[in-house]
């Protein structure tokens, strides 16, 4: 066990509370910043800051029952606790923080979602969800400033939170922190899309912290490129000087927390699952999706590229079978519903066009369903990762370190994890069906050897850097910095 108390603070907790028959129960947060971050946390006198997201951690907050301690359940039989502590924020002003500036302005900026002719066009709304953005960011600071012990690393998390830093440096000058930005960063002409002033306060709040770490060296570049060309700040090979001191830039690329992922896979749950999953693809051969319902997936064209193939190879109907399991995620943005209206009519449509009463070519599922997406991944033939852009993307990993039957990769040149399996898998340009539908095809005709091979060399690849590594790393550099 490492005794220094640290501070983690993310929108997402490890948890939300949920009221079943009248008890309150913890559920597991969805996304990777929660499988990264918990799996990093074993051993460690942790302290996790996060929203009260739901009606019931809301209710729990303001009845001053928002601190509670967390079992990580990390795996061949060790215990992670955190302590929880929960920051009861308004509900219009989350709603704003969130949704509007969060999700619709800084993520949509960041994988490069906008459609430009019509989008964006920041008018008053858009102020109003920069106020709640900084209000959030302030209350965010204020909750960590108060329960950070003295000296003790502080690591904010994600884009949510790029404010932080630099406002919790003016209120505890003595934290040292570690900032991670899980997502793409976008290049400096596009960054410019938001308007200057918001577009220098975010930067200049990410640089209040020691180091601002990022998945690969792409997304570092354009962070230090846009605090180059957007503040003028001073760049000197990993260090970027600016008025406040001087920011170390890292590239912490994250894993696999293997012990843990292994010991879900074993569960019982999961045996029976697969036991479904077999039944619905019986012997034939599957090509799988495991997403978020979510735009930056690139869902619909995944779906196009698989209509191309049935298409150009009838040969292959009744022998293959795509499933696409899909988590739900963020209802409250419309684009969001209007994209996976989308996805399902194009779904839809490939069955009309080529199912048979024995079979249905593309099975969509979704829900939120853990020891399904673990079962699907011991069983696929081909995954199919086709992001426009992502930060890292753990289905990338977790897949083929789970995967019974030498599957092979199809990943996007966009996804962070491309940057180090690149050489394990088939990767394609996600803004062409043509040739995500040609990379299919090409992991169908290769034979066993040369799948066994591919896979041989996938597996540690994709396993990739523990999360407790990533963050004792991260912490180590800390410790580097302020010995000088
Ligand atoms: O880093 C991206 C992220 O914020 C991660 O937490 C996770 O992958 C996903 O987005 C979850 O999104 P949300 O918390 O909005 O459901």
């Amino acid at each position: 066990m490492d005794a220094t108390p640290i501070v983690v603070a993310s929108n997402r907790g490890p948890v939300v509370l949920a009221r079943t028959n009248g008890s309150i129960e913890q559920r597991r947060g969805v996304g990777g910043l929660v499988t990264a971050v918990g799996g990093a946390l074993l051993g460690r006198d942790a302290t996790w800051i996060a929203a009260a997201i739901t009606d019931v951690d809301r209710e729990e907050a303001a009845a001053g029952r928002g601190a509670f301690d967390v079992d990580l359940h990390l795996g061949a039989g060790a215990r992670g606790i955190v302590h929880v502590h929960l920051a009861d924020l308004d509900p219009a002003a989350y709603d704003l923080y969130y949704n509007e500036f969060s999700n619709r302005t800084l993520w949509f900026l960041h994988h490069d979602l906008w459609d430009s002719p019509r989008t964006p066009a920041f008018g008053a709304g858009g102020a109003e969800a920069w106020d709640a953005y900084r209000a959030v960011n302030e209350r965010f600071a204020a909750t960590i400033a108060e329960a950070a012990p003295r000296g003790s690393p502080v690591l904010p998390q994600d884009y949510h939170l790029s404010l932080v830093p630099a406002l919790l440096r003016e209120r505890r000058p003595d934290l040292q922190q570690a900032f991670f930005w899980h997502i793409p960063f976008s290049s400096p002409d596009n960054y410019r899309v938001l308007p200057d002033a918001w577009g220098a306060a975010l930067l200049e709040g990410m640089l209040g912290a020691d180091i601002v770490g990022f998945h690969t060296q792409r997304w570092a570049r354009n962070f230090t490129d846009c605090c180059r060309e957007l503040l003028g700040a001073r760049v000197r090979g990993k260090t970027i000087s600016h008025e406040h001191g001087t920011t170390r830039v890292g590239v912490y690329p994250i894993g696999v927390n293997i012990d843990n992922l292994s010991e879900e896979a074993a569960r019982a749950e999961v045996a029976r699952a697969r036991a479904s999953i077999d039944d619905v693809v019986g012997d034939r051969t599957l090509i799988l999706r495991v997403d978020r319902t979510e735009l930056s997936k690139n869902i619909l064209r995944g779906f196009i590229a698989y209509e191309m193939l049935l298409e150009q190879r009838p040969d292959l109907h009744e022998r293959i079978i795509h499933l696409a399991f899909l988590t739900p995620s963020r209802h409250g943005v419309p684009e969001y519903e209007e994209y996976v209206q989308a996805c399902k009519i194009r779904a839809a449509a490939i069955n009309e066009r080529f199912g048979t009463p024995s079979w249905q070519p593309l099975v969509v599922e979704i829900e939120d369903d853990f020891p399904r997406t673990l079962a699907a991944y011991q069983r696929y033939d081909v995954l199919v990762v086709n992001p426009v852009y992502d930060g890292m993307n753990l289905v990338a990993r977790e897949g083929p370190c789970l995967n019974e039957r030498d599957g092979v990769l199809v990943l996007s040149r966009n996804a962070g994890a491309a940057a180090e399996l690149a050489p394990a898998a088939l990767i394609v340009n996600p803004f062409d069906p043509a040739g995500t539908a040609a990379a299919i095809e090409r992991s169908l005709a290769m034979d066993r050897g040369e799948r066994q091979a591919m896979a041989a060399r996938l597996r540690p690849l994709a396993r990739g850097t523990s999360p407790a590594r990533w963050l004792g790393t991260q912490l180590k550099d800390l410790s580097r910095l302020r010995d000088g």
